[in-house]
């Protein structure tokens, strides 16, 4: 798909981040675009700033859906055909995602479900749910995104990162063998797999409001533990920090990830439609992405290994470690 005027698109997760982005850029150019979200004040934000770039006549609606239930899935999909009067979409973005349920054997069962129920069912049901709108056009593509951790299922040797790395495999996975089925039975949708690296959002911050963590401010000595047992983790110990230091660098860990990462939301949505517009069903977003991309392709065997992360550190990527001591 070259154009996206007056086209039709689906925006899961556009309250912040790159789904808004995705939003802005493709109502820039005219395209239609409906989003959801779980947090209204987040997609009335993104409504708006759209709303400034966008050519008169452009919709922009938003819609409160929980991606990870399949009935809210539908009522988001039915409510879409209602508001832009349409039976059929020409794009589908599923970009909502958390990160959440490190440790299978430590983290709570709740967090763990909750954090692949929204990553890999986000993906599940919204392609299920608007995919025959995806089949009714005369071109279609969609767009699901994973993550470097769709393929290295780390963020670290000392950091678990199970639920989220399990649902992006998932996603990778089920993206992949997307593209002969489509192939063979609906050669006009298109389907690409998106796998950033580091992209400056808030998603450390908004992942905690989802899984109705407290803010940093407000743990207390209890919900500092996982991080004290982070640090034991990583051989500092585990009173190395006072409880208000480690609140302090907890934030920091959230504000760091938005603000010093290589790519901003922006940039990376630029690069998202640009493989979408080249049909490129693989597009690995940013630098770090691409050398961990080919780090792992060119020895497998030692990805978890604990060098494996001081060779990508001496490249000068991955540089921002979500470890609290830094
Ligand atoms: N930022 C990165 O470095 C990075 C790297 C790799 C992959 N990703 C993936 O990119 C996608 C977008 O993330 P982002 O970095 O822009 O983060 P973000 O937090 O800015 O955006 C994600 C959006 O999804 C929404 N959301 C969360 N749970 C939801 C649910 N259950 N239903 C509906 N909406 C929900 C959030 O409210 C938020 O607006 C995610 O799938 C994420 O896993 C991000």
């Amino acid at each position: 798909m070259k154009e996206f005027r007056g086209r039709i698109a689906v925006v899961t997760g556009g309250g912040t981040g790159m789904g808004r982005e995705l939003a802005r850029q493709l109502s820039a150019e005219g395209c239609h675009v409906a989003i959801c979200d779980v947090s209204a004040e987040h997609m009335a934000e993104t409504k708006a700033l759209c709303e400034r770039q966008a050519p008169r006549g452009t919709r922009v609606t938003t819609h409160l859906c929980d991606v990870s239930d399949e009935r809210q899935m539908l009522a988001f999909r039915d409510a879409v055909q209602e508001s832009h009067a349409t039976d059929h979409i020409h794009l589908l973005f599923n970009n909502a995602g958390i990160g959440g349920g490190g440790s299978f054997l430590k983290t709570d069962r709740e967090e763990w479900d909750r954090t692949f129920a929204i990553c890999w069912g986000g993906v599940y049901y919204g392609t299920r749910a608007f995919l025959p709108l995806l089949v009714a056009s005369r071109e279609a593509h969609i767009v699901n995104t994973s993550s470097v951790n769709g393929f290295w299922a780390v963020l670290g040797p000392n950091i678990a990162h199970t639920a989220y790395s399990a649902a992006k495999f998932a996603v990778k996975g089920f993206t992949e063998a997307l593209i002969t089925d489509l192939r063979l039975n609906a050669p006009h949708v298109k389907v690409s797999l998106v796998m950033p690296g580091h992209v400056g959002t808030s998603i450390v911050m908004n992942s905690a409001a989802v899984l109705g963590r407290p803010s940093p401010k407000e743990m207390t000595t209890e919900d500092l533990v996982p991080y004290r047992d982070q640090m034991s983790h990583q051989g500092i110990p585990r009173d190395a920090l006072s409880d208000d230091q480690l609140r302090a660098a907890l934030q920091k860990i959230g504000e760091d990830f938005r603000d010093k990462a290589p790519l901003t939301g922006a940039a990376a949505a630029t690069i998202i439609l640009e493989g979408v517009r080249s049909d490129t069903w693989r597009i690995l977003v940013g630098e770090d992405a691409k050398a961990l991309d080919r780090m792992v392709r060119t020895a497998p065997e030692d990805a978890y290994e604990p060098d494996f992360m001081t060779r990508l550190r001496a490249k000068g990527l991955f540089d921002l470690s979500l470890q609290p001591e830094e």
